[in-house]
């Protein structure tokens, strides 16, 4: 009898698991399941083995104001090519990633039922973003709120000024932090880790093992908890069978 508990237990966990290593979120473009893409336009192209964005997704990551969600990068005077691929590649790591699970949160908002909430960069992907952006302009610390959206795309909200990134943003960190309130967290992880998420990679997904290992290893993450509420449920289960 209590082998039937045990496997009972193994199969419900390694299905959150399977399902929390493998998804995509409900967001505004996400596909509901990821899958392979033969095309995935340019700074996209890394994830299209498996991906939650569309052909179509990949594309307008790459567009200034795109339909995606008409956000304006050069809202304090032209963004720097630079700077700008990091947001691109933000964006594509955003939309097209399957191994977000750990990270993923229910929110109350009209554009999306799901966010990411501290997903752990990599000290190189964070750093290399803020050195290359730190020269352009910005005149919000919180790009997810605040904008002035009468004219249809986001503009600097009356009040506040254009300044300098650095001043907006002193370190790496906060910027990462605080740009997409809290989406991500500053580590000093490195690339090669595996205890880090990389916007920036080649060849086969970096991300699913990094995933796997706080699915397995984090103590705040989800898995630990909901076996938690499983097991109880398991257990009436099984009081009710014998
Ligand atoms: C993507 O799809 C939207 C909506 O159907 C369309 O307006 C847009 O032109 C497409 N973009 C590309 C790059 O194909």
């Amino acid at each position: 009898m209590w082998q039937i508990l045990a496997l009972l237990l193994i199969i419900s966990q390694g299905a959150l698991s399977q399902d929390k290593l493998n998804m995509c979120m409900d967001a505004k473009h996400h596909k509901t399941e990821p899958g392979p893409e033969g095309v995935l336009y340019s700074q996209c192209a890394p994830w299209k083995d498996n991906a939650c964005c569309t052909a179509n997704t990949s594309a307008e990551a790459h567009e200034d104001n795109s339909y995606l969600y008409n956000f304006n990068w050069n809202h304090c005077g032209v963004m720097s090519a630079q700077c700008k691929k990091h947001f691109i590649q933000d964006t594509c790591f955003y939309e097209c990633s399957p191994h977000l699970g750990p990270w993923i949160q229910a929110v109350d908002q009209s554009w999306r039922k799901e966010r990411i909430l501290d997903v752990p960069l990599c000290k190189e992907d964070c750093e290399s973003w803020w050195e290359d952006c730190k020269n352009d302009f910005t005149c919000k610390t919180d790009w997810h709120k605040g904008w002035d959206w009468s004219s249809g795309t986001n503009k600097c909200p009356a009040g506040s000024k254009c300044r300098k990134w650095t001043e907006v943003y002193p370190t790496p960190k906060s910027m990462c932090e605080q740009i997409w309130s809290n989406s991500y967290l500053y580590t000093t992880h490195t690339k090669n880790s595996g205890r880090c998420m990389q916007l920036w990679f080649t060849g086969a997904n970096p991300n699913k093992a990094v995933a796997e290992y706080y699915i397995n290893n984090a103590p705040q993450t989800k898995g630990p908890a909901l076996t938690a509420m499983l097991l109880p449920a398991l257990l009436s289960l099984f009081v009710m069978m014998y």
